[in-house]
């Protein structure tokens, strides 16, 4: 029997970090702008302001046997814990800000807290709206594994007139509070895009390590579908209930089992509007 999840969508957690320490930072006003379009009108989505002020500047003697300063932890975990991360960056003589690259550092130690996670950035400055950091940003982010999301780009001139923000640094100016909007729903998009890959990839490979021992094989329609010549169905049936697991099966496989109940499990639970019915044994 197939199971199709159908309950509500799960809310995408976003850590938002801002690479300007000053009060009434531009960037930091973006976020907050960000955070009220999520409250009013941006279903689906939290976010949470991750402060880097109190990280230490990065040096490996404050690492003691692969742990880090508690500071340093509480931060590390807040970025392993967020579902894709926004960045606000100002535009320090060409490239991101120095607080920004020194939190970025942090995250990076061993294990990368930030790998295979989806990301956006925007950001308020001189002429070009801070461009060239953002594309160095995207540079650091091949390294850590970030995946951005390409369109639609945020660049906001915050000297041109009229004023864009008003003297404590939040954003007054509607035309950008739209185009902020419109990259806060591709992020969203993108990350729900990356998680469902995630996990259909997981449930095709424990399918792959499946069909070596049942007899006879499971059919997989689905990829007819794909290529156009099977049914209409969009929805792969996945494994019929219950599957029995024979004792050829090698060790390996035989542990597999509780682990994909287990995601099964967890997937209805945290991830439940996939789109796909989840794999049932
Ligand atoms: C050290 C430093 C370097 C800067 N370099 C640039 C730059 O290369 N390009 C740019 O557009 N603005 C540059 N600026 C101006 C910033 O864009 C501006 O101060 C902006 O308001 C900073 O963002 P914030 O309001 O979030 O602090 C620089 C500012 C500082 C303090």
């Amino acid at each position: 029997m197939e199971a199709v999840v159908t309950a509500q969508q799960p809310v995408i957690k976003v850590a938002a970090l801002c690479g300007s320490l000053r009060k009434a930072s531009f960037n930091r006003g973006l976020i907050r702008s960000a955070m009220q379009l999520v409250k009013d009108s941006v279903k689906g989505m939290e976010i949470e302001y991750v402060d880097i002020a109190p990280l230490p500047m990065l040096n490996t003697d404050l690492e003691v046997n692969g742990t880090y300063p508690p500071v340093v932890e509480a931060f590390r975990q807040k970025i392993l814990q967020a579902d894709c991360y926004l960045f606000a960056s100002p535009e320090y003589n060409y490239s991101v800000s120095g607080p920004l690259k020194n939190a970025i550092d942090w995250a990076s130690r061993p294990p990368n807290v930030w790998a295979d996670k989806a990301a956006a950035i925007v950001s308020a400055g001189g002429g070009f709206g801070g461009g060239r950091a953002q594309y160095h940003l995207r540079q650091i982010g091949v390294y850590l594994d970030l995946h951005f999301i390409n369109k639609p780009e945020f660049f906001l001139n915050a000297f041109q007139p009229p004023a864009k923000f008003d003297s404590d640094g939040n954003l007054i100016d509607e035309q950008s509070k739209e185009q902020l909007k419109a990259v806060l729903l591709a992020l969203k998009a993108f990350t729900l895009r990356l998680q469902a890959f995630g996990l259909a990839k997981l449930q095709e490979d424990k399918f792959h390590d499946l069909q070596q021992h049942l007899r006879p094989p499971i059919s997989r329609p689905w990829v007819a579908n794909r290529s156009g010549s099977g049914s209409s169905s969009t929805l792969p049936p996945f494994l019929p209930t219950p599957v029995s697991i024979p004792r050829s099966a090698t060790p390996l496989l035989q542990r597999q089992v509780p682990f994909l109940r287990k995601t099964a499990h967890d997937s209805s639970n945290a991830r439940a509007s996939r789109p796909w019915p989840l794999l049932q044994l």
